[in-house]
């Protein structure tokens, strides 16, 4: 699907005010997207676990003005109270999505968005704030528009796109159980501009997987996902890295069908580490993991070995280290968990978390 097709048509319907809410969700990346090209394309294709705790709801209340203006406008509530140090990243965002949504500046608008997961947790909170949004941007045009949006197929592929612009990985977050993002040769519909849902078979062993994010840091990163997407250009080992994550969605094929734990984890794993790795041979180069990234990844190592658990880790841009495993093993992984890992989180937490099944509308368009 080009991307002029995602341009809004003509506008039939006249909306003077309503808010529409939708709960959108993270993900985890099992194949990561680490470069970009300009427009948000990743340079190499990815895919992920969309979760189910984690995630955001927003608000979108809109109100017509009275004439067209020039500008966007809007107010941020965050958990209730405004703010104003969120503001410049939805300018960014209308201004990328304004060619596609052209009836944003007849609007003004009130975003109200909140997460589940605690403030300032290391957790990154674009993929799921930014498909929220998208997906009540999406809930007014097709109210406006009446037509082509009312196919829930294009609404979902519109929002995701709308997502990407927004923050990259915000494309995955819309949908379930596995959603792959980036052109594939060997993956059917799949495309730089939206996440699709993974074409393939999936083991029922991975629609209930467990995901336990130790909270290892909570503040700030000191890199931007942004600058360190942008070190891939130029960076001495970025084209053999785009081949192997085609390579590794290749062989993830046969391993999402068959369910080889063994070789999920190997894949995932080393798919965490690459990345880590990138970002230590960049130049400038940098490094996100803590001393107690490393103590929580031996640990689940002698672990593994020692109970031939199914367990492993993976880890987005941070040091905090996502859990992963099957259901059935739940009992035995968290109380390992809450015995040898919570000692190095900061202040004991973490997050339970699951794979789930992507966005929800909470209130429709009133
Ligand atoms: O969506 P961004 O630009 O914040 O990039 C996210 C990159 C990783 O989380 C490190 C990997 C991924 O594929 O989610």
């Amino acid at each position: 699907m080009p991307e002029k097709d995602f341009i809004s048509k003509q506008i039939s319907n006249n909306i003077e005010k309503g808010e529409v809410t939708w709960q959108s969700p993270s993900n985890i990346a099992l194949v990561k997207y680490w470069g970009k090209k300009e427009n948000q394309i990743p340079a190499n294709p990815s895919v992920s676990f969309t979760l189910n705790n984690c995630k955001t709801t927003t608000k979108l209340e809109f109100q017509k003005k009275s004439e067209k203006s020039e500008s966007f406008d809007f107010e941020l509530y965050f958990e209730g109270k405004k703010k104003e140090d969120f503001k410049p990243k939805i300018q960014q965002f209308f201004e990328r999505i304004e060619t596609y949504c052209p009836f944003l500046k007849e609007y003004s608008f009130k975003i109200y968005t909140e997460n589940s997961f605690p403030h300032s947790s290391g957790i990154a909170s674009s993929a799921s704030g930014m498909s929220a949004l998208a997906l009540c941007v999406m809930s007014l045009e097709k109210e406006l528009e009446a037509i082509q949006t009312n196919n829930e197929e294009y609404f979902y592929k519109k929002a995701s796109f709308l997502a990407r612009l927004g923050s990259g990985s915000a494309c995955r977050s819309l949908e379930g159980e596995l959603i792959e993002w980036g052109e594939h040769k060997d993956i059917p519909g799949s495309s730089d501009l939206f996440g699709i849902k993974y074409p393939f078979e999936v083991n029922e062993v991975f629609k209930s997987f467990q995901d336990t994010i130790l909270l290892v840091d909570k503040g700030q990163k000191q890199v931007s996902s942004s600058v360190g997407h942008n070190l891939m250009h130029g960076h001495p080992f970025a084209e053999n890295r785009f081949a192997q994550a085609h390579s590794n969605l290749d062989k993830l094929k046969e391993v999402f069908a068959s369910g080889n734990l063994e070789k999920f984890i190997s894949i995932v794993e080393s798919e965490a580490l690459t990345l880590h790795a990138m970002m230590m041979s960049s130049n400038p180069y940098f490094i996100l993991m803590k001393p107690n990234t490393l103590e929580i990844i031996n640990k689940i190592w002698e672990f593994r070995e020692a109970t031939e658990t199914p367990i492993c880790f993976t880890l987005d841009a941070g040091a905090n280290v996502h859990v992963l495993y099957p259901e059935a093993n739940k009992a035995k992984v968290l109380e390992f968990i809450k015995n040898e890992l919570v000692a190095y989180c900061e202040k004991g937490q973490y997050i339970c978390d699951v794979v789930g099944k992507g966005a929800e509308k909470v209130v429709s368009i009133q």
